[in-house]
């Protein structure tokens, strides 16, 4: 396996790779863990050749976001990388990707709408500097399968998005997000959780069960829903909550009546470590469930899941 940190060298491994292979590329900010090893397993398993870029996009962060302490080892990333399948990575320098950096990248890439809720609301310019970095990378990389991560459910629909709107010869394939054997979401942000966090982050995937559990058991009230997963996440005093939520998937709008499946999101801090989760809930019609109406033995009852403040 090779690593590379020139552009050049990326688009000229690519295009030789495409002679005779199909490729599929693996973009991540480094420090990898199991979600990223399942990317670059399934890019393996579907194509003949596979890059992984490992890159910590400065646009992406905000002045008081964790861009200098978000952690990095390239030598172990390689080394995950190589055993997860991949041919080559492509480390490449701030300069090499953004030559005149510090100074502002005078062209930017901007998702309206998507990019307009959740955590863009919390964290202004952040999916513009994803989309800015994503869409240099498929431009240097042409015609490939790209694979992102579902846990990171905004990113996927914005990345999605800008890919057709602009005409990329990029297939976006999203991949189920990895769980931590007690539920929490592989995150490359987790190894700064203490101990304590981290248990108290379980309340995350705890909340997004309750809130699968109310609408799979004819609930079709979004507020109700986002108001039970918030009340829970509350109740863990190390949690900083930012949104729980019940959205469309493809427009991220919050729906008035849940007619159809939605997607559920939360995003909390927990000193200072934000963390982001989501899954989808089945919607179906009162009269196609399993029992009748809210007579339903899956109700996962808020009261159940309650944790005592610590
Ligand atoms: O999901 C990530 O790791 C990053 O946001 C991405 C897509 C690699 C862009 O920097």
């Amino acid at each position: 396996m090779r690593v590379i940190s020139t552009v050049s060298e990326f688009q000229s491994a690519l295009d030789q790779a495409r002679l005779s292979k199909t490729v599929g590329l693996v973009p991540t900010m480094g420090y990898l863990h199991d979600g990223h090893a399942s990317l670059i397993v399934r890019a393996h398993s579907e194509n003949d050749f596979v890059a992984v870029t490992v890159f910590v996009n400065p646009l992406q962060f905000g002045v008081s976001e964790d861009f200098s302490t978000y952690p990095r080892d390239l030598d172990r990333d390689v080394e995950l990388a190589r055993q997860a399948g991949a041919d080559v990575v492509f480390a490449p320098t701030i300069n090499e990707m953004y030559p005149d950096y510090p100074e502002a990248l005078p062209t930017k890439v901007s998702v309206s709408k998507l990019s307009e809720v959740l955590d863009g609301k919390s964290r202004p310019g952040h999916f513009d500097g994803v989309a800015t970095v994503v869409a240099k990378l498929f431009a240097m990389a042409g015609r490939v399968s790209a694979y992102f991560g579902e846990k990171d459910f905004q990113q996927l629909a914005i990345i999605n998005q800008m890919a057709a709107d602009l005409s990329f010869p990029v297939k976006v394939i999203g991949c189920k997000t990895v769980r931590e054997t007690d539920g929490l979401a592989a995150s490359s942000r987790n190894v700064r959780l203490s101990e304590d966090d981290r248990q108290a982050a379980l309340i995350l995937y705890k909340a997004l069960q309750l809130g699968k559990g109310l609408i799979e058991s004819g609930e079709n009230n979004s507020i109700t829903v986002a108001r039970a997963m918030e009340s829970l996440i509350k109740c863990e005093a190390r949690a900083e909550l930012d949104y729980a939520t019940c959205v469309d998937p493809k427009t991220l709008l919050v729906p008035d009546v849940i007619r159809n499946d939605v997607q559920l999101l939360v995003a909390a801090k927990f000193s200072n470590v934000r963390l982001i989760d989501n899954v989808k809930a089945n919607f179906s019609e009162p009269n196609t469930r399993a029992g009748s109406g809210f007579q339903n033995n899956n109700v996962v009852k808020a009261d159940s899941l309650r944790l005592e403040r610590g």
